[in-house]
C-alpha cells in the first residue's frame, strides 16, 4: 500500500560506511533526517553489510568508518533520544529476511536493477560478478522490510531500490498472505475493534469496496493503525480485509526523494569522494581553509583585472549556498567588473563553511572523547531496532509457515 498521506509514521534510511562523511552529505541527506526525527519515527542505520558487498577484499576500513559514521551523525545533530540509530548488523535479523526473501525473488528483478551494471561498470577495478553484490537491492528491500517502514529518505539514485522493495513485498503478500481462514479470521478482528469501532471500520470498508472511495481507505487504515489493542496479526488481516486482498505483512514503502540543493565540489562538480572534491565534516580549520583558498575559479580571470563570469565559477555555487543577497550581488558586481579579486571574493565563503563546521567538530572530538557515550547509545539503537525487527520476523515466519519448530 501507499502511505504518502496514510497513516505509517515510520521512516528508514541508511548509509554505507566508507569514509568520512562531507558537506555534501551534510546538505543532501543529513539536514533531511534532522527534520524527519521530529516529524516521524525514525530509524537511522549503518549499512555496513551493504559496505561489504563492494569492499569485501579488504573489509578493514570498515570497522572504523562505522564508529566515525555514527559519531559524525550525532555531532550533526541526529538525537538519540529522537531517532533510532543502530548498526545493520548488530540486528541479524536483516540477514535472516534477506534469506527468506531471496526465495521468492526471481534473478530477473535483481538483474534488471540499474545500479547492479552501472555499479559494475564504474567500479572495474572490483571484481563485482558476486552472489552478494547481485543481491545488494535484496539485502536493501530486507532492511526497509523488517521495520514495515512507510517511507525511505533517500537520493534518485536509489529509487530503483525502493520500487524492488515494494515489488518483492507485494510477492510476499501475495504468496504468503492468503491464509486458509483468512475471512474467519478478519471477521473475528473487525469484532476486536469494538462496537462503534468496528461500525465505523465496515462502512468505510464498504465505501471503498463498493465505490472506490479513497478518503474512507484512508480512513479505515488510520483506525486501524491506530488502534491501541490490536495484534500485530489482526492489524495486517484488518488492512488486507479493509482493501479486499489477503494480510498485509510486508508494508510497500514510498521513495521521499531527498530535496537536495546539489552540494558543489572544489571543482564545480558534485561533491563526492570519488572526484577527490570534497571538504570533510571532520577535516581541521588549516586544511579546510587550504582548500578553498586553491580552488578553482573562473579560469578567464588570469589577473586580478580580468573581469570574470560567476556562472563558470564553482566558488559561486559556494556563494549560492552560503551567501544572503548582498554578498551575491556584491560578488555578481565586482567579478564581472573585475572590482573584487577572487581572494577577496573567496572569504565570505570560507567563514560560512568555517563557522558551519566548527559547532559539528568541536562535538565529533567530544563524542571521540568519550567512547562509552557512543557505545550506549549504539547498544540503546540496537535493542529498539531489534524488538522492531523481530516482531516482523516472526509475522514472517509465521506466514511462511515455519513456526514448525
Ligand atoms: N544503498 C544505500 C546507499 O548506498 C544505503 C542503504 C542500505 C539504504 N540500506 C538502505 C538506504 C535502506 C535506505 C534504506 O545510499
Ligand atoms: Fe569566482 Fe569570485 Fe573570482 Fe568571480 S571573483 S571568478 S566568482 S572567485
Amino acid at each position: 500500500m501507499s502511505n504518502t498521506t496514510g497513516p505509517n509514521r515510520r521512516v528508514l534510511s541508511g548509509m554505507r560506511p566508507t569514509g568520512p562523511l562531507h558537506l555534501g552529505h551534510l546538505h543532501g541527506a543529513l539536514n533531511n533526517w534532522l527534520r524527519l526525527q521530529y516529524e516521524y519515527e525514525c530509524f537511522f542505520f549503518v549499512a555496513d553489510w551493504h559496505a561489504l558487498t563492494t569492499h569485501y577484499e579488504d573489509p578493514s576500513g570498515i570497522g572504523p568508518s562505522v564508529r566515525q559514521m555514527l559519531v559524525e551523525w550525532l555531532a550533526v545533530g541526529i538525537n538519540p533520544a529522537a531517532a533510532t540509530v543502530f548498526v545493520q548488523s548488530d540486528v541479524p535479523e536483516h540477514a535472516e529476511l534477506h534469506l527468506l526473501l531471496s526465495m521468492i525473488t526471481p534473478l530477473g528483478w535483481l538483474e534488471r536493477v540499474p545500479t547492479y551494471k552501472d555499479q559494475q561498470e564504474k567500479l572495474k577495478e572490483r571484481d563485482l560478478s558476486t552472489y552478494g553484490f547481485l543481491g545488494y537491492p535484496l539485502l536493501q528491500s530486507a532492511d526497509i522490510l523488517i521495520y514495515r517502514a512507510g517511507h525511505v529518505p533517500v537520493g534518485e539514485d536509489q529509487v530503483a531500490h525502493v520500487e524492488i522493495t515494494r515489488e518483492i513485498a507485494r510477492r510476499f503478500n501475495h504468496l504468503y498472505g492468503r491464509e486458509a481462514d483468512f475471512e474467519q479470521r478478519a471477521e473475528r478482528a473487525v469484532r476486536h475493534l469494538g462496537g462503534k469501532q468496528s461500525k465505523l471500520y465496515l462502512e468505510f470498508r464498504r465505501s471503498y469496496q463498493e465505490r472506490g472511495d479513497e478518503t474512507a481507505l484512508e480512513s479505515g487504515r488510520a483506525l486501524v493503525e491506530n488502534h491501541p489493542r490490536l495484534t500485530l496479526a489482526d492489524r495486517e488481516r484488518l488492512l488486507g480485509y479493509l482493501e479486499g486482498i489477503g494480510r498485509t505483512i510486508l508494508v510497500e514503502p514510498d521513495a521521499l526523494l531527498t530535496p537536495t540543493p546539489r552540494v558543489p565540489g572544489l571543482d564545480g562538480q558534485k561533491m563526492s569522494k570519488s572526484y577527490g572534491n570534497t571538504i570533510g565534516l571532520a577535516e581541521d580549520p588549516e586544511a579546510v581553509e587550504k582548500k578553498l583558498r586553491t580552488m578553482q575559479t573562473d579560469p578567464a580571470r588570469v589577473r586580478r583585472t580580468d573581469p570574470g563570469d560567476p556562472g563558470k565559477c564553482p566558488v559561486w555555487q559556494f556563494h549560492r549556498m552560503y551567501s544572503d543577497e548582498r554578498t551575491q550581488a556584491w560578488v555578481q558586481e565586482g567579478c564581472r567588473s573585475a572590482g573584487i579579486g577572487c581572494v577577496e571574493c573567496k572569504q565570505p565563503v570560507i567563514d560560512a563553511v568555517q563557522a558551519e563546521l566548527k559547532p559539528i567538530r568541536e562535538k565529533i572530538d567530544e563524542y571521540n572523547a568519550s567512547p562509552d557515550t557512543v557505545d550506549i547509545i549504539l547498544a540503546e539503537g540496537r535493542e529498539r531496532a531489534r524488538d522492531a525487527a523481530r516482531e516482523t520476523m516472526e509475522e514472517v515466519r509465521e506466514s511462511m509457515g515455519l513456526e514448525y519448530r
